[in-house]
């Protein structure tokens, strides 16, 4: 049983340079490992705090060190020397010290870089890999490996927003593993490049999940490149390569409803513009199409495209129970995307995952904006059976540092990627 013998942290710098908190665990027996923290840009209202020092004189006040004291003093003094059997009790005694709704006193960063890092120790204390033990929290071995979403172009808050939808994404849906799916996303990823340079005139620039940022004038026009993309590399959209959404449509909510380009469209013409889209593209998933507040209209959007697309709540729910009950009543999406860091632990992350497959829904497991070289995404993607996993571009290497995992898990397991669709009797988009 593991029994904690260190705990401590410091403030490291992720893939945009901003401050963020790596833990480390040692556990009785001999077992050490650390964990690292991501960080988001196009955060969701309701999401756990992350605890920033504020100083303005350092990092403008985005400073660490506070959370990193906070797991080397109080949580380390509320844990070393106990016996934990399981990461549900560990993620227990943690959040109950925090003792907030929203992890605002310790801070969410804390809290999590302490969870992973124990998780990571009593993997290596049961002499597992992580997805395994990721796998034992939820209860099942998994049966396949997630399908990627890889990052081909960028807007929105992760881009300057040149275009107010966030990502267009690219899905290898024909791809059976995912050394092959990153094969294709390469192929797709170079030509895109050679074509907004020739089109826009535009170097290779990378907005901050490592997709490029082309000047397109309307979402419309960067799903057309994509599509464009596609075709140069010699892949047929909608049969070998699909295409994926992020809107974040929270970053673009006006009064009255949401600011798209030159114009202002109520919800139920939100829902429409999405529904075009659906009809015209060959896409799998939309995220965000609403935003996180724009409950009362979550249903209709969830009636008009759920039958073909998985219908994803990110900023809407934000990895959060509460929020995924509602929205499981009210049918508001039928896709969870899952961040572990919108909720604060591993163990909350398990509920809120619980739930939406409860409710029969699809998961994509995603990581954030800002990440660093830490892996353990890839295992949470693999442990917990995402039916996608969403990692950004297959530039940078913070992205690189999952797939690398991933690729190595593949060769560890005899496993395939997940087919589309997989659940709902969702009509194939992918012939
Ligand atoms: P992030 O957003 O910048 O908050 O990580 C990613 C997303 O919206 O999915
Ligand atoms: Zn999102």
């Amino acid at each position: 049983m593991p029994v904690i013998e260190r705990l401590a942290a410091r403030e490291i710098l992720d893939s945009r340079g901003r401050p963020t908190v790596e833990a480390a665990c040692a556990l009785k027996g001999g077992a050490q490992a650390t964990a690292s923290v991501p960080s988001g840009a196009s955060t969701g209202a309701a999401e756990a705090m992350e605890l920033r020092d504020g100083d303005p004189r350092r990092y403008g006040g985005l400073g660490c060190r506070t959370a990193a004291g906070n797991v080397t003093g109080p949580i380390q003094e509320a844990v070393r020397g106990r016996e934990f059997a399981t990461q549900a009790e560990f993620d227990a005694a943690i959040a109950a010290l925090d003792g907030t709704q929203n992890k605002s006193r310790l801070g969410a960063n804390a809290i999590l870089a302490a969870s992973l890092a124990f998780a990571r120790a009593a993997a290596m204390t049961a002499g597992q890999p992580l997805w395994r033990y990721f796998a034992d929290l939820a209860g099942g071995q998994p049966a396949a490996l997630p399908r990627l979403t890889i990052n081909l172009f960028s807007g929105g808050k992760h881009a300057g927003q040149q275009v107010a939808i966030q990502d267009v994404l690219i899905v290898p849906a024909a791809a059976r593993t995912i050394d092959e799916a990153l094969a294709v996303a390469y192929d797709v990823y170079y030509a895109a490049a050679k074509l907004i340079l020739e089109r826009y005139g535009m170097r290779l620039l990378r907005a901050d999940e490592g997709g490029m940022a082309p000047p397109c004038r309307t979402p419309e026009e960067m799903m057309e490149t994509a599509l464009d993309a596609i075709r140069a590399a010699g892949y047929e959209p909608g049969v070998e390569v699909a295409l994926a959404l992020d809107v974040a449509a929270s970053h673009f909510r006006c009064p009255g409803g949401y600011r798209l380009g030159g114009e202002t469209l109520t919800s139920g013409q939100m829902i429409d513009r999405i529904r075009r889209w659906i009809d015209a593209y060959p896409l799998v998933s939309v995220e965000d199409g609403l935003a996180e507040d724009d409950w009362e209209s979550w249903p209709d959007l969830c009636a008009a495209g759920g039958s073909r697309v998985l219908v994803v709540g990110d900023d809407l729910l934000c990895t959060n129970p509460a929020r995924i009950g509602r929205a499981m009543r009210e049918r508001s999406c039928n896709a969870l995307l899952l961040k572990v860091n919108q909720i604060g632990t591993l163990t909350e992350a398990l509920a809120a995952y619980r739930l939406a497959r409860a409710a029969g829904w699809d998961v994509t497991i995603s990581v954030r904006s800002g990440e660093t070289e830490d892996h353990w995404a890839a295992d949470l993607a693999v442990g917990w059976s995402g039916d996608q996993f969403k990692n950004g571009s297959i530039t940078q290497s913070e992205r690189l540092a999952k797939y690398n995992r991933l690729l190595a898990i593949e060769r560890e397991v005899n496993l395939a990627v997940t087919l589309w669709p997989n659940r709902h009797g969702l009509a194939s988009r992918v012939r």
